[in-house]
């Protein structure tokens, strides 16, 4: 879909935000891991391209989610090494070996199918992913894991790395993550034929378990500012949000009391009052359950009232603003803020959802 650029809504990107994101928190890493920089889904909404190309020096690779998403960033001229975290089936793995992809390799049954479908692994680099207690994908024992090296060596792949990823590394109660990384230490040393590449960590466990990184961490919400527990767990140092979105007033009026505002007619003026018009709506990932949520005008909050519509949302001013007036849905105005963690907590999900959910729509500035 082709972004909308001929209207005031946009999401501004402060690619030195993620740059010094990441230096902050490897800095703070005991150990020096290699760095791969998470960017699947757009670089969580950012611009995956854009983001890439402005850290590619700073990381020793990317990650990705799927086989698009990392042709996507070769196309655009990255030549890291970039690591798909899905499962890519493998009648497609001659594309992961025409673009010297990395692919997760995450059953038995997928060697076996490869083999049977007479699939040709060589020139294959992979990493085995071990389901140390996510329950997503990945192999779950010893046995299971010294197996798939033995079967994807002798099919002519390069397993270059094993890892696993953390269910609660961002909770409080500590129990899961303690057992998953029991398990899947216990697992690394139990492996005659360990691949060199071993990793675990996401931003949360870089975060706040930094001593327990293995030699790679995938650092993905972090480097785009925000806290990967919500508000849960305190950051232990200060990290800066990359994304602003933004949007300005496109019609203002005066409605007397009793006005209907928006469909469904869920709101009526208790006396007169200004409403402004935003051009940005549930089509633009600002999603209807905003309604009487804040955004921010000349750093002042300002109620959106009515229904959010498809393409636009309706806000109440405390005075009469002139036409173009910039309004912050995420970011600062003044002494204000709103957070993407706060648009979270109003629509009961978390903030990494609030940035992979504003849509193509909405041009991306940098
Ligand atoms: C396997 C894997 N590793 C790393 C990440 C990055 O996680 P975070 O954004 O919490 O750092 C994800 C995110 O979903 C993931 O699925």
């Amino acid at each position: 879909m082709i972004s909308s650029l001929h209207r005031p809504t946009k999401a501004k990107v402060n690619l030195d935000a993620i740059s010094a994101n990441i230096r902050t928190v490897v800095d703070h890493i005991p150990s020096q891991p290699k760095v791969w920089a998470v960017v699947k889904a757009n670089a969580y909404g950012h611009g995956a391209i854009a983001v890439a190309r402005h850290i590619e020096g700073q990381v020793d690779g990317f990650c990705v989610s799927n086989l698009d998403e990392a042709i996507e960033l070769r196309q655009a001229g990255v030549t890291k090494s970039i690591l798909i975290l899905g499962v890519v089936l493998p009648e497609e793995v001659y594309l992961a070996i025409d673009y010297q992809l990395t692919l997760t390799i995450a059953s038995l049954e997928w060697v076996r199918l490869a083999k049977r479908s007479e699939i040709d692994l060589k020139g294959l680099t992979c990493h085995i992913k071990i389901d140390s207690g996510m329950g997503r994908i990945g192999v779950r024992s010893q046995a299971e894991a010294e197996a798939l090296i033995a079967e994807l060596q002798e099919q002519g792949a390069f397993v270059e790395g094993i890892f696993t990823h953390f269910a609660t590394a961002d909770e409080v109660d500590q129990g899961q993550f303690e057992e998953q990384l029991a398990f899947f230490r216990a697992l690394v040393r139990s492996l005659d034929n360990c691949p060199s590449v071993v990793h675990a960590s996401n931003s949360a466990t870089s975060i706040w378990h930094a001593d327990t990184v293995f030699n790679a961490v995938r650092l993905g919400v972090i480097i785009y500012g925000l806290n990967p527990s919500g508000t849960a767990l305190d950051l232990p140092y200060d990290i800066e949000p990359a994304l602003h979105l933004e949007s300005a007033l496109v019609h203002v009026k005066e409605v007397p009391a009793g006005a209907s505002v928006g469909y469904g007619g869920t709101y009526h003026s208790p006396k007169a009052e200004w409403i402004g018009t935003l051009p940005i709506g549930y089509a633009d990932g600002w999603t209807r359950d905003m309604q009487d949520f804040d955004v921010l005008v000349d750093g002042q909050l300002c109620q959106m009232v009515g229904r959010v519509s498809m393409d636009q949302t309706t806000i109440r001013l405390p005075k009469k603003y002139p036409l173009g007036t910039k309004v912050t849905l995420i970011g600062k105005s003044g002494d204000q803020s709103i957070s993407a963690t706060d648009v979270a907590e109003k629509r009961g999900t978390i903030n990494y959802e609030v940035l992979c959910l504003i849509s193509d729509r909405v041009p991306r500035e940098y």
